[in-house]
């Protein structure tokens, strides 16, 4: 019809419906229900409602695969060591060989915690492992809580720093990962399409303004885009969209999963519906 002109005999005659939207962190976000849309500064991970200066990186995509095995994914630390040790993005990066953790829960989030770190270890019987290769970074810190989980970093970026989350990787209903790195942060947003389909929305945020800010750009579109946001999601891609469970063995540090899972079964804290207690901001709890 706007081809047609203001006047085209076809105004008024065809509609379409429209949603509630909202722009942040250069994204358009659309509310898609029938009732009255909460605020998005409600249910954007905290440091994202207003930030300082920042440049954004991210990829949406829709894959096969449940948004809830998606979740999952992206919250357990184990699948990464295994399905991401052949990815570019991760070459030259030391992983540990194992970790014990416990996960928090701090508010809507759940955070994975990190008890102990071993970067190689001696398996009866098997053997001794180690991801250590001459041409691997060594990592930075041995031991104590880190950004990231590939040897952390001298220095981190400040307003990362100040954040103070409880572990680097937290996750949240209805669906939103956030994994802190020293120098920006890694969110992925599920946005279920249907049974079995997602809408993948990965977002890589560095808080940083003029020449580093355009440096950022830079990394991004020389490589970062096609080596986290392509060889290496591609990897989570395809192992969730084969993921055919149950039935499933659970292992240790599968608590991450677990948790996620009682999280989900609480019910999306912000839809009405939901009991007001489930919604209390101060609730800290340790399991
Ligand atoms: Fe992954």
């Amino acid at each position: 019809m706007i081809t047609d002109g203001p006047d085209s005999p076809m105004c008024g005659k065809a509609t379409v419906r429209t949603h509630p939207t909202e722009e942040a962190i250069g994204l358009i976000w659309v509310f898609i229900g029938d009732r009255e849309p909460h605020p998005l500064s409600d249910q954007l991970p905290e440091e994202l409602v207003d930030p300082p200066a920042f440049a954004v990186g991210g990829r949406i995509q829709d894959r096969g695969g449940d948004w809830r095995l998606y979740a999952e994914n992206g919250f357990d630390e184990d699948h990464a060591k295994y399905l991401h040790r052949t990815s570019y993005w991760r070459i030259f990066k030391m992983r540990p060989t194992w970790n014990k953790v416990h996960i928090e829960r701090h508010g809507r989030w759940i955070y994975r915690i990190e008890d102990e770190r071993h970067w190689e270890a001696d398996f009866p019987g098997l053997g001794h492992w180690s991801n250590d290769r001459w041409w691997k970074i060594k990592p930075k810190q041995q031991r104590g809580k880190l950004l990231g989980n590939t040897g952390g970093s001298k220095k981190s970026d400040p307003y990362i720093e100040g954040q103070g989350f409880a572990g680097f990787a937290s996750l949240s209903l209805p669906g939103v990962l956030r994994i802190a790195y020293p120098q920006f942060i890694h969110y992925e947003f599920y946005v279920p399409i249907e049974a079995g389909r997602t809408k993948y929305v990965g977002v890589m945020v560095q808080f940083k303004s003029g020449l580093q800010r355009a440096g950022f750009y830079l990394k991004y579109l020389g490589g970062i885009r096609w080596l986290f946001h392509g060889n290496f999601s591609s990897q989570d891609h395809w192992m969730v969209e084969n993921t055919d469970a149950p039935p499933e063995r659970l292992y240790r540090p599968d608590i991450s999963l677990i948790e996620w899972r009682r999280l989900v079964e609480e019910g999306n804290p912000f839809d009405p519906a939901v009991p007001v207690e489930v919604n209390a901001a101060d609730e800290t709890e340790e399991r």
